[in-house]
């Protein structure tokens, strides 16, 4: 299976990366995996009876948006300190060593493969970014960099004043991210993404390509369904799916049952 695994990256022209939120465990990030494990990440919204899908609903950004910040501003301020582990620096290793093409495809909203240092026009991310803001009306169609310092009382989970607002109109902002019955969220900028990425797929399609998959969940599939998508309709696609508790996927692409890093390291060894 390692082998397997590390020919197919020795051999590979072209490296699709696909990420879910266990990408980021190995870097000390919570994924929000069932209610239970959202609490335990979040602690204040056990006591408040709250799950990851209320809070991940834009209406509190015009109900009550000191706590819609409270939730988006403390998760803006750990994904601004956290420090993207190795593995992602042992992708862009393989990627360079082989001189190849690749695209980053996540529905994390995290920034971290930008900040491991992989292009911003090489990363489509599905659901937006937390790095990004939008009008929460919309009074337009502007998303614009998240610059702004947002503080939070961590017992309340509630963001004091000033929060974060429109530039054109005023009112309060919100991230450019797609929640849950989100009928405002601007996805221009993901649009732009998806273009270059079906574009990227389109000039590779018949080059030996590495799906490296990692940390994406079954109960919102997209990342493995974008994965699945490419192994079996391209020809020279191999998928590796690395996930520690839901890593099935048929031969001949390969699963490995383990952490992101873990699975990465396995395979390094052997290059
Ligand atoms: N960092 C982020 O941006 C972040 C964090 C949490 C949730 N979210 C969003 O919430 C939604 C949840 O869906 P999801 O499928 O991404 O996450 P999920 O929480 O449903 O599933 C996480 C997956 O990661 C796996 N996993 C756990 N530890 C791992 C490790 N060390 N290495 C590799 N895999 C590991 C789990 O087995 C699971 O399959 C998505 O839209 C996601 O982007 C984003
Ligand atoms: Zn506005």
């Amino acid at each position: 299976m390692i082998s397997h695994a590390a020919s197919i990256i020795r051999e590979a022209e072209v490296f699709v990366v696909t990420a879910g939120a266990g990408m980021g465990v190995d870097s000390g990030l919570p994924d929000f995996r069932g209610d239970q494990g959202f609490w335990n990440a979040y602690p204040a919204y056990s006591r408040l009876g709250v799950s990851f899908i209320d809070c991940a609903n834009p209406q509190h950004f015009a109900d009550d948006p000191a706590f819609g910040w409270g939730f988006y501003g403390h998760r803006t301020n750990l994904y601004r300190e956290t420090i993207s582990h190795e593995g992602f620096h042992i992708i862009k290793k393989w990627i360079e060593r082989n001189s190849a093409e690749y695209f980053v495809v996540t529905s994390n909203v995290d920034g971290q493969f930008q900040k491991a240092g992989y292009a911003d026009d090489r990363v489509y991310e599905v659901h937006g970014s937390i790095h990004w803001l939008q009008c929460q009306t919309p009074c337009g169609s502007a998303i614009w960099n998240n610059d702004e310092v947002i503080r939070i009382d961590e017992a309340s989970m509630r963001a004091r004043p000033p929060l974060p607002r429109c530039r054109d109109c005023g009112e309060v902002s919100r991230p450019n991210i797609l929640m849950f019955g989100d009928r405002s969220w601007l996805p221009d900028r993901a649009n732009t993404q998806e273009y270059l990425f079906d574009l990227f797929l389109k000039n590779n399609a018949g080059r030996p390509i590495a799906v490296i998959e990692m940390g994406a969940g079954s109960a919102i599939p997209t990342i493995r369904a974008t994965s699945e998508r490419i192994g079996w309709n391209l020809e020279h696609a191999t998928v590796i799916r690395i996930n520690p508790r839901e890593p099935e996927i048929k031969a001949p692409h390969i699963s490995m049952p383990c952490g992101a890093l873990e699975g990465l390291r396995m395979i390094d060894v052997l290059l």
